[in-house]
């Protein structure tokens, strides 16, 4: 199954290999391509994958984690738009199809390079101490949608055929979303800590052509206890029922693709990201986050029929992987399969698999290193396969 096509409103997705945004912390002080961002995605290019959805990709300055994170602007337009066209051309010259490609829109929040929060939050703080300065205004808030919109139409004019409005990893959206205790206009209520989210969400779909898809990647959960987090109960058990309004929000409004994910990986990486080894002895083994992402998964696609559902947190499958992901299609727990470590690991793992080839000694360790390169504010990308970033790990180690 995983070679049909999909149709999402008048888009046609070649097969259900979506790619899933890396962010490599790698590009131009200006938020453009380096040639180093552009080396990752003409791999991913050549990689037959049906949807290649963009890293993160700030909607503001001061809403960036690094001074080297991916940012459209009117100035550096020209580069992603002559770069999205070299990605058609090789696609189309080695499968004969155009990848759709998708730009994720984000406001880093808590993570940008000062804090900015939405609330005073003694779990995330014992690991980045903030004070009550590092609160954003309403007013600050306030200017976000028109920001947003600017950016997805800019996606649109650089040839991007979707834009996510992302909301999860504990950014600033996702961490509105469990602003109980915050005042004013984006706190308390469910309508108040949703509202930015649904706004920004409101404002894009405005900006944008009808045939461009609109899109999330939302953290269905953060797997936080309530009131702490989104999504679970005060014994930090998944609990659907805001979850499910939230979405059934987006959907009346037009959302064409939800991308499952669930956690924080600055708190919880275990969560979003099942692993072999890391940096702590996580709560749980692997089997137990890998099944909290199919029930999630499973539960919003069968709630929201019209909605096409990509699922994540495959990587740690390794040997088993694409079995597995044929696996969540037949089994209808989602639309499309997501593979977020694998394609850094093993770039044409797709590419391999079509052609009879797949060579599972080269997928993804689980290992972790291409987030501790992140956390040690490097580039990012495999320190297993790749031998440039393996020389990068093996400096910080050092
Ligand atoms: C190095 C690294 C960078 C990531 N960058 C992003 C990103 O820019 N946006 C996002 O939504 N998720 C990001 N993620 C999360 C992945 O997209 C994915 O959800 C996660 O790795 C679990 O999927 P996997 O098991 O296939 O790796 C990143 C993860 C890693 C390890």
């Amino acid at each position: 199954m995983l070679n049909t096509s999909i149709h999402v409103k008048s888009v046609t997705i070649p097969n259900r290999v979506v790619l899933q945004p890396m962010e490599g912390c790698d590009c131009n002080t200006d938020g453009s391509l380096s040639p180093l961002t552009e080396a990752k995605y003409i791999r991913a290019a050549k990689s037959g994958a049906g949807l290649i959805w963009f890293e993160a990709c700030a909607v503001c300055p001061e809403g960036r984690t690094n001074p080297r994170q991916m940012m459209l602007s009117r100035d550096n337009l020209p580069v992603f738009r002559d770069f999205l066209a070299v990605m058609r051309r090789i696609s189309k010259t080695i499968f004969g199809f155009n990848p759709i490609l998708i730009l994720q829109l984000t406001h880093s929040g808590r993570q940008s390079i000062t804090p900015m929060i939405a609330y005073r939050h003694p779990l995330y703080e014992e690991r980045r101490p903030v004070t009550d300065e590092n609160i954003v205004t309403d007013e600050y808030l306030d200017t976000l949608p028109a920001l947003y919109a600017e950016s997805a139409k800019l996606a649109v004019e650089a040839g991007f055929d979707g834009v996510d409005v992302k909301s999860c990893h504990g950014y600033l959206f996702q961490e509105l979303l469990s602003a109980f205790h915050r005042p004013g206009r984006y706190g308390g209520s469910f309508e108040n800590r949703s509202r930015l989210y649904m706004d920004c969400l409101a404002a894009v779909k405005a900006a944008v052509p009808e045939r461009c898809l609109l899109t999330t990647r939302l953290s269905v959960s953060d797997m936080v206890p309530k009131p702490y987090g989104f999504g679970t109960t005060e014994e930090n058990e998944l609990d659907f029922t805001e979850p499910d309004l939230l979405i059934s929000h987006m959907v009346e409004m037009g959302l064409d693709i939800l991308n499952v994910t669930v956690g924080n990986p600055y708190y919880n990486p275990h969560v979003n990201r099942p692993y072999r080894k890391g940096g702590y002895n996580p709560p749980e083994t692997p089997d137990v986050g890998l099944a909290r992402f199919e029930t999630i998964e499973k539960h919003i696609k069968d709630r929201f029929s019209t909605l096409a559902v990509v699922g994540s947190g495959l990587s740690y499958y390794r040997d088993d992987l694409m079995k597995q992901a044929e696996r969540l299609l037949t089994e209808g727990i989602c639309d499309l399969v997501g593979f977020g470590r694998t394609w850094l690991a093993y770039p044409d793992f797709y590419r391999d698999y079509r052609a009879g080839v797949f060579y599972p000694k080269m997928t993804c360790l689980a290992c972790s290193k291409c987030t501790e390169l992140m956390r040690a504010g490097k580039v990012s990308g495999c320190a297993v396969y790749n031998s440039y970033y393996r020389r990068l790990y093996k400096e910080i180690k050092k």
